[in-house]
């Protein structure tokens, strides 16, 4: 309930300010200069007890407002709500205009209200602390009253807003120019904008045919030379006049002339970062994997994806196949962004017995819809995925409790013949059952008390695997921003589940499928044929702790390597553990093998590959005989190196990035991170590294850490270091991979 703070009913002080250039005066409206809103209504706490001077506890600085005050909403911060009335007053002028700061989320806003309804409406044109000068053309609204509210509706990051100096003229001073055209009379198939990660965001729409297609977009326009180029498709639009409409663009802008029609989005492919033989978009940035399934010998790889820049933003789900999961071929998006929101994580089920009645064997999606709330939808394909149609009845699961109520995977329970949908509810997994996909009831929910809870749970798995003893237990996987060694992580449970209700076997939580800084969001293909059996699981090979930061230019950001995962014992419990895909070992292009060399003291090999383009597998057995551990080192001539160091006697493998190179996370303050070693007699180690990432698998991948490293070139030296006594390396094996 919305608390009036006080509403003092005095008239409207109309004070005459200036002149405009028809030579009539201007107009103030309110300054926001008195230590209280004066004849304003105050609704709510967070505009506070009157205008603000200036930057308030805990904000940001504050610049570009007028005189000493102005309305602040973030008094008690972002999650404080609260509303500005102007009491009513004759439009008498041809522009209102204002200054404008804050959050531009759809809760943070400006509107002028003639007669019941919003006439006009405002936002920042960016995320800023600074005030900028908007102005509304009210030509058509000459004489009739009006009220201008301030809202901030919003909670969370950026949910304020600033206002200072509204005022009435015959002069539009906005610095900014609002819902610019311009139109494109072309037969190409698209349009090439110019990006700079370093700009502000501007909001575009697509408009053909006099109608808008699709929701809008929003680009990092670049100012002066662009970085990259990113490619707005026109192609099902030719013969019409296309155009985009930028919502607000600063005046004196010089991006929007570099804009151009052209036959194809070409850029360099291979820049120095990129894989060879992991998933990375084609263009773009990538997060989570989404949607994978398995149909029609495919294995499908969906994915939150930008196609407008190589930051976060604008989620859609990008497409990818492979039929060996070795290649993979790009396909063009499958899902954007529609007036429920953009496209976060979800799944994929092949429907067999046609239980949603989209046709027997469609693939439906099931996703999140991230708009005002987060909800639930779904999409079929009777394509093969190749294209989807949304459901006319989205969404199909609700809640308004939750804000972040997010990324279902769902799956076939054989015995309670139901779909199960596993969603992630703040820092919890809520179950939820459905006969046909569209109508969801809640089943029960996991998690309170048990595991890791450092943050918001994201992506959860849910899926039944064997034990070496041949029992059935079900796994739990949960990502959050908080794992073992800091960052992005996800963590597992192993327990029961009775179609209704999983009950997590007594371990000790939490256990984390790969100890490393680069392996979030994984889930697992669903639909591998029974015949193969294998639970495969893929992973975004990055970390929200550095993702937008990483030094690459037309995409950001990798999967792991398609892996398979298993229950095995570590000696004391059960695991899960996961290894590279069989078919990855179809990758290898030729080995240079050793056999039974002892070490005392060190070991190198100088040169591990002649050429090495940084795309190799190391394989290495080590009998440990009397040392008390060893250390791995990769390293290049330029100094660059990375380190595992295995202590056996606290059962450690400790990894050190500090000196790896160029990573945006490689410096002297770099803290190692740990990982726990299963004891073993011996131990296995398979390295595969590839430009910009190392994943290690040890002992079977009973422990797993991935890490990204930026190399200024490829390592090309291995030194073992033998500690507390000699060793035996049993067999060492090093595969260039093509
Ligand atoms: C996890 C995540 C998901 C969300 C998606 C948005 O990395 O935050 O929870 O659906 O990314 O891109």
């Amino acid at each position: 309930m919305k608390a009036i703070m006080h509403s003092i009913a005095l008239s409207l002080a109309v004070l005459v300010t200036g002149s405009g250039c028809t030579g009539q005066r201007d107009i103030l409206i309110a300054d926001f200069e008195g230590e209280t809103f004066g004849n304003w209504t105050a609704e709510g706490s967070a505009f506070g007890p009157g205008p603000a001077t200036g930057t308030l506890e805990a904000q940001m600085e504050v610049s570009g407002y007028d005189g000493a005050r102005l309305a602040n909403s973030y008094h008690g911060g972002d999650d404080a709500r609260g509303m500005l009335i102007s009491p009513p007053f004759t439009i008498e002028r041809d522009y209102l205009n204002f200054l404008i700061g804050g959050g531009k989320g759809p809760d943070t806003y400006m509107e002028l209200v003639v007669g019941d309804s919003t006439a006009r409406i405002a936002r920042p044109a960016a995320e800023s602390e600074r005030l900028r000068r908007l102005g509304w053309d009210v030509r058509g609204l000459r004489g009739r009253e009006a009220t201008i509210r301030i809202v901030d509706n919003a909670r969370g990051g950026w949910g304020h807003i600033l206002v200072d100096r509204i005022e009435m003229s015959d002069r539009d001073k906005s610095e900014i120019i609002q819902n610019y055209e311009l139109t494109f009379d072309t037969d190409e198939p698209l349009l090439l904008v110019p990006v700079d990660d370093h700009a502000p965001e501007v909001r575009v729409q697509l408009r053909a045919g006099g109608r808008s297609a699709g929701a809008p977009m929003n680009i990092r326009l670049a100012q002066g030379e662009p970085a990259y180029w990113v490619p707005v498709d026109i192609a099902r639009f030719r013969g019409e006049p296309v155009s985009l409409v930028f919502e607000q663009l600063d005046r004196g802008e010089t991006g929007t002339a570099r804009i151009r029609p052209a036959a194809s989005h070409e850029f360099d492919y291979a820049e120095p970062y990129r894989p060879l033989y992991h998933f990375t978009p084609r263009h773009g940035w990538m997060n989570d994997p989404n949607g994978m399934v398995y149909k029609d010998g495919e294995y499908h790889l969906y994915f939150q994806h930008n196609p407008y820049g190589s930051l976060w933003g604008n989620m859609h789900w990008g497409h990818a196949v492979s039929r060996d999961l070795q290649h993979w071929e790009y396909l063009p998006d499958a899902l954007a962004p529609d007036s429920l929101g953009t496209i976060f994580s979800g799944s994929a089920v092949v429907d067999h017995d046609n239980t949603a009645g989209f046709g027997p064997g469609a693939i439906v999606a099931i996703y999140t819809s991230d708009g005002r709330m987060q909800t639930q939808c779904i999409a079929y394909s009777t394509d093969n995925g190749r294209t989807f149609t949304k459901y006319g009845h989205n969404p199909v699961l609700v809640d308004a409790a939750y804000r972040d109520f997010r990324d279902p995977k769902v799956f076939w329970h054989v015995p309670t013949r139901q779909w199960v949908m596993a969603l992630a509810t703040t820092q919890t997994v809520t179950l939820y059952g459905s006969p046909d996909l569209k109508a969801w009831t809640r089943l029960s929910e996991f998690g309170d008390g048990i595991g890791a809870h450092g943050s918001v749970w994201e992506c959860p798995d849910l899926f039944p695997l064997r034990t070496p003893d041949g029992r059935t237990r079900w796994v739990m996987l949960v990502s959050l921003n908080d794992g073992p060694n800091g960052g992005s992580a996800t963590q597992y449970f192993i327990g029961g589940f009775d179609g209704r209700t999983f009950t997590p076997d007594p371990l000790p939580y939490p256990l984390w499928i790969d100890y490393g800084r680069a392996n979030y969001a994984g889930v697992t293909w669903s639909d591998i044929p029974a015949s193969d059996g294998r639970r495969l699981f893929i992973g975004w090979m990055c970390s929200w702790e550095y993702g937008n930061d990483v030094p690459t230019l037309n995409f950001r950001n990798a999967m792991t390597v398609p892996r398979e995962l298993s229950l095995l014992s570590n000696g004391q419990h059960l695991v899960l553990a996961s290894m590279p895909v069989r078919e990855m070992a179809g990758m290898r292009s030729g080995a240079s093998s050793q056999r039974a060399i002892a070490v005392s003291g060190e070991y190198t090999v100088a040169e591990l590959i002649p050429g090495n383009d940084g795309a190799c597998e190391i394989d290495l057995t080590v009998d440990p005989g009397a040392a008390t551990g060893f250390d791995l080192v990769l390293s290049n001539a330029a100094g660059e190196h990375f380190d595992l160091c295995f202590d056996l006697r606290t059962g450690n493998l400790v990894i050190d990035q500090a000196h790896s190179g160029n990573a945006p996370f490689a410096n002297e303050s770099t803290p190692p991170s740990r990982a726990p070693l299963a004891p073993a007699g011996r131990h296995t180690v398979r390295l595969l590294l590839d430009k910009a990432s190392i994943e290690c698998f040890i002992d079977g991948g009973r422990t797993v850490s991935t890490n990204l490293v930026f190399p200024s070139e490829p390592y090309n030296t291995l030194t073992v270091k033998a500690a507390g006594g000699p060793l035996a390396i049993a067999s060492l094996d090093v595969h260039p991979i093509k």
